[in-house]
């Protein structure tokens, strides 16, 4: 049962707590908004689990007709959140960054407040679950990022009800226009908010910048930076290089790219497509390329956490595990490939274990959606998610090489 399973979500978090949006100035045609890091204290048993669930429904979602995909986060681990303001005078709601959807949610754990800016539509929007369905009402109304990055009529889905989700007010859509097809009532396409921030020249190209620093920093208030429009240099020690999006599909549903992986020196991935995403914790790879992983390694597969683990020899021994994309290689350190030790007391995790955040996508390469680049590689890795030009870009910052793990 999906809610049930939630609601467990809900309850327990060490939240660092909500720090303030601060803009970037303004003739730089781009603007920034500070975002916060969550950790689920009770979910990294179902962590693996879950996040292997939501990466099926994304693979296996139909784009031609429901919008069905549009719809499923399952943050059990880490997530990162903005407070987004809706309405005039706003009221702030704590959304998801979910660069895996593109509809913006709120829903009832913060109610939504209808203001003189806001517009009922009409149209109705409905998510199916395997075990149940929830139905939200779309509105157009003021969205708030700072002061001076404010969007006029942006639709907003509010769902009435969405039981057990109250670890988040909602979600910030950050995926590409085309997986809001047909996902409200009566509409063709919903513009996304970097399409309206576009269209109403708040930003001077559909560019966003995303940058997250790792979960062990979460007592700092300074848990990562969206920027729109553009990408903040101050944070990167080298160049954005870009790949273009990837032409495989699923993967080409989202933000999707080709990579290729080394353990070493040996390839444990040879150059598929797979996705790019702020929805997931960890790194998933196809199956096959998972044994091979395992094996050069030597970890151990946790059964109750399904996560690998690995002892402090192992850990000594670790090689770069280098993602080639687009012919530039991204080395995760030894200490980038493990979960953060400092959480695992926090998160029920053996203290004195080393787990990988190298996990199984549960399903063999080939398929055209054989890997997901999640937090633990994007806290590495500054991320540019470039609409205009259909191209995804990574730079190198002082996280890359850190041993906050
Ligand atoms: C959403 O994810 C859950 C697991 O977290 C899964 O059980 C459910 O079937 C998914 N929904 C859809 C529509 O794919
Ligand atoms: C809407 O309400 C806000 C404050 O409540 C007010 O400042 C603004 O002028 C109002 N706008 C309109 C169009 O009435
Ligand atoms: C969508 O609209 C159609 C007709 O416009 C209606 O029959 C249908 O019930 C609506 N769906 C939902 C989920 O409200
Ligand atoms: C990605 O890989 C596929 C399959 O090998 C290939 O057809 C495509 O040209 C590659 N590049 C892009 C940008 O999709
Ligand atoms: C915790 O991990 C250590 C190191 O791997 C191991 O020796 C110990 O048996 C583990 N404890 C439990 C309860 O699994």
């Amino acid at each position: 049962m999906y809610f049930p399973t939630i609601t467990l979500l809900s309850s327990l978090l060490l939240s660092s707590g909500f720090v303030h949006a601060s803009p970037l100035s303004r003739d730089t045609g781009k603007a920034s908004l500070t975002i916060s890091i969550k950790i689920n204290t009770v979910g990294v048993g179902q962590l693996v689990e879950k996040e292997r669930a939501r990466i099926q429904s994304l693979k296996y979602a139909t784009h031609d007709s429901s919008g069905r995909g549009s719809f499923n986060v399952s943050n059990y681990g880490v997530f990162y959140t903005a407070e987004v303001g809706v309405g005039t005078p706003p009221t702030y709601h704590t959304l998801l960054v979910d660069t895996g959807s593109s509809n913006t949610w709120v829903w009832a754990s913060q109610p939504y407040v209808a203001t003189n800016s806001s517009v009922n539509t009409g149209n109705s929007v409905s998510v199916t679950y395997g075990s149940g369905a929830f139905y939200g009402e779309e509105w157009l109304d003021t969205v708030t990022f700072t002061p001076d990055l404010v969007i006029d009529q942006q639709s907003i889905v509010v769902a009435s009800r969405v039981a057990g989700l109250n670890a988040f007010d909602g979600i910030l859509g950050l995926g590409s226009v085309d997986q809001t097809h047909n996902s409200v009532n009566n509409t063709f396409e919903v513009p996304t908010v970097t399409d309206n921030l576009y269209a109403q020249r708040k930003i001077s190209q559909q560019v966003l910048g995303v940058f997250f620093s790792p979960a062990s920093d979460s007592e700092h208030d300074n848990s990562g930076e969206l920027v729109f429009g553009g990408y903040d240099k101050s944070v990167m020690t080298s160049p954005v290089r870009y790949v273009p999006l990837t032409t495989t599909t699923p993967a080409a549903y989202y933000w999707g790219i080709n990579q290729s992986i080394y353990y070493g020196k040996i390839m444990v991935l040879s150059s598929t497509a797979g996705i790019v995403d702020t929805g997931s914790t960890l790194i998933y790879i196809a199956s096959d390329a998972f044994q091979r992983y395992q094996s050069l390694t030597g970890a151990t597969l946790d059964p109750i956490t399904g996560l690998l683990t690995i002892t402090s020899a192992q850990y000594a021994n670790l090689q770069t595990l280098t993602f080639n994309i687009g012919g530039t290689s991204y080395g995760l350190t030894p200490n980038a490939q493990i979960w953060p030790r400092s959480l695992n007391a926090a998160m029920g995790l053996n203290t004195s274990a080393i787990y990988l955040v190298i996990n199984d996508i549960g399903s063999g390469s080939g398929s055209g959606f054989d890997f997901v680049n999640g937090y633990s590689f994007l806290q590495r890795f500054y991320s540019v998610f470039d609409t205009t030009n259909q191209r995804v870009g990574f730079a190198e910052t002082v996280h890359t090489k850190s041993n906050s793990n």
